[in-house]
């Protein structure tokens, strides 16, 4: 995984108050509960005394009590008791397990995955979505690093062949370009598809920047938009579980219908139609070999994989930027 950056790891509505919810993301088993107060915890679900799940325990105010021997973590992942020495004995420093900063933004849960720091830069996210826009999300998971599922959203050839009776109809496998704009972690790219016609694509360095609203905008490390229109966007969260697994969280994000039973049934179908559609995608992609890419594989690109290129180039250099401990992932 890249270091020191934000990772969308849940959907808000997955975490409930005064409950415990152990899970696995970035390879870590985590265990994470929101107080009565809506706060968020997130710590290392691995007892310090001998490994227990805390997730299994149970919660004793803001504190999570191991279900074995009963010893007790704050939310700075500190031991505040060991019973069987007794309330009245201070913990020894080294019983601790440790805590993972998380924010919450707009329905959507991310952990700090790197040095601990003073203060955290803030999460970058798309800046055309606001707490105006209502939503519905579909959470799958998909036997794959999270950067196949990454690249699957960057893929624009495979469209009609994977959706042909959905967003793929109309068969229009030529795509010229498509031009890519990359800068500050973030890939910007104008699918431009037709149909065969005896004529060769244009190549990604032939295109001007289209004049069209429609674009795809990945940021760095695990989020990706389809800007439509203003007020319809659909935004795929690619949660990384552990290197061979991660689990693809599709939203539909819409504000032209607000009267509430209607934009109800508005979000509903839309999440219907994204969740076949992510069902489709995910059919093909768990089939490709290796599970993880990398940008010097042994795979044969061709012009429309220029996203795909430039994703994998910086996600190299961010790699770099890595401690030596973690390179490699
Ligand atoms: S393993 Fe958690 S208290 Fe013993
Ligand atoms: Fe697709």
């Amino acid at each position: 995984m890249i270091w020191n950056q934000w990772y969308a790891i849940l959907d808000s509505k997955e975490v409930k108050k005064n409950k415990l919810l152990g899970v696995k993301r970035l390879g870590e088993r985590l265990v994470i509960w929101r107080n009565g107060d809506g706060t968020l915890t997130c710590l290392a679900d691995k007892c310090a005394h001998r490994g227990a799940a805390l997730c299994r325990g149970k919660l004793a105010g803001k504190e999570v009590e191991c279900p074995f021997h009963g010893l007790r973590y704050d939310a700075t992942g500190k031991c505040t008791v060991i019973p069987s020495r007794g309330a009245s004995v201070p913990v020894p420093e080294n019983f601790k397990v440790k805590a993972y900063p998380v924010r919450e933004h707009l329905g959507f849960i991310w952990m700090w995955w790197g040095d601990e720091r003073k203060t955290y830069p803030d999460i970058k996210f798309f800046q055309n979505i606001d707490d105006k826009f209502s939503y519905e999300t579909h959470a799958c998971p998909w036997s794959m690093h999270y950067s196949r599922c990454v690249e699957n959203q960057l893929d624009a050839p495979h469209v009609p062949f994977v959706h042909p009776d959905t967003i793929g109809r109309g068969h229009a496998t030529i795509i010229d370009g498509p031009y890519v704009e990359t800068g500050d972690g973030e890939i910007k790219f104008y699918p431009e598809m037709r149909k065969e016609d005896g004529t060769p694509s244009k190549l990604p360095k032939e295109m001007e920047r289209p004049d069209t609203r429609m674009y795809l905008h990945f940021i760095f490390p695990n989020v990706w938009e389809n800007n439509i229109i203003d007020k319809l966007k659909v935004v795929a969260y690619f949660v990384p579980v552990d290197e061979e697994n991660s689990v693809v969280y599709v939203r539909g994000y819409q504000k032209f219908v607000t009267i509430p039973g209607l934009r109800w049934l508005v979000n509903k179908i839309s999440n219907r139609l994204n969740q076949k559609i992510l069902h489709q995608d995910k059919a093909v992609v768990e089939t490709q070999l290796p599970k993880k890419t990398n940008l010097n594989m042994k795979e044969n690109l061709f012009p429309a994989d220029s996203p795909i290129i430039a994703y994998r180039k910086m996600r190299h250099e961010l790699q770099g930027q890595n401690p030596s401990e973690k390179q490699g992932n």
